[in-house]
């Protein structure tokens, strides 16, 4: 059974002040309980991994995991402005992010780099958050499966049965930031899709692999989304920013 598993990605969002006040609203909920089975993560900006831990820890948030948002294809050496995932393992991470949309598109982060990153992030003792999905214009055009697949499979040929170590994160990026959420039926046929792509690869890895949805998740349509049997979770922009928004996801 996967549990389900709710990641909140901050983005370029937060202060010291503003993630202290996160931090503590989201104690004060969890502490009378959170529904079993599930896990919770927040990946704030890489300057707040280190205050963010050491609250945690401070409120003995044993319900919530900390993530980042990308990590280097690199080991270590001259990568002026980048980030190695040793390092985050060492600042408290469990989980990193990886091909987001935002990189893929801004920073033109290919596949190949993508699984690259997911390497590092594994070598590193963390659970790569994989992301893939396609363009309005994809979607428009009956290239959603395609685009999807094919983004998938760079990822199935460069990490084998370790992806069975990894999250998939279905983030279509017309949905992305735009309110305008997947239908919970649009977004389950495209997990379905993924998960029997994995189960030609390997069975065992595609019953492992936790397929999270992303974009525009809310409150509102969390509850719809999660119960679909390929959805197994969120990951969470905009409404992750707002502490009680990202509790009530987490319970949804
Ligand atoms: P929104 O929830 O703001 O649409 O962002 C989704 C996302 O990109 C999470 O990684």
């Amino acid at each position: 059974m996967r549990p389900l598993i709710v990641i909140g990605n901050w983005k370029m969002n937060g202060s010291l002040a503003s993630n202290q006040d996160w931090i503590k609203t989201v104690a004060r909920g969890m502490e009378s309980g959170m529904p079993s089975g599930r896990k919770f993560v927040v990946c704030p900006p890489f300057p707040y991994l280190s205050q963010c831990a050491t609250l945690i820890k401070e409120h003995s948030l044993a319900f919530l995991g900390l993530g980042a948002q990308d990590a280097s294809a690199h080991i270590s050496g001259a990568f002026t402005g980048e980030v190695a995932a040793a390092m985050l393992k060492e600042m408290g991470c469990s989980y990193v992010i990886v091909g987001h949309s935002e990189r893929r598109q801004m920073h033109q982060e290919t596949d190949e780099v993508v699984a690259a990153k997911a390497l590092q992030v594994l070598d590193a003792g963390m659970t790569p958050v994989i992301c893939v999905g396609e363009t309005a214009d994809e979607r428009n055009s009956g290239r959603a499966e395609e685009v999807v697949c094919g983004q998938v499979a760079k990822q199935v040929f460069v990490l084998q049965d370790r992806l069975a170590d990894c999250l998939i994160a279905y983030e279509p990026v017309w949905a992305i930031g735009t309110g305008k959420v997947a239908s919970a039926q649009i977004a389950q046929d495209m997990h379905r899709v993924i998960r029997l792509q994995l189960t030609e690869f390997n069975g065992d890895v595609a019953e492992h692999v936790g397929i999270l949805y992303g974009g525009s998740v809310k409150p509102d349509n969390a509850v719809e989304l999660f119960a679909m049997p390929d959805i197994d979770g969120g990951l969470v922009g905009g409404a992750s920013l707002n502490p009680q928004d990202f509790l009530a996801i987490c319970q949804a």
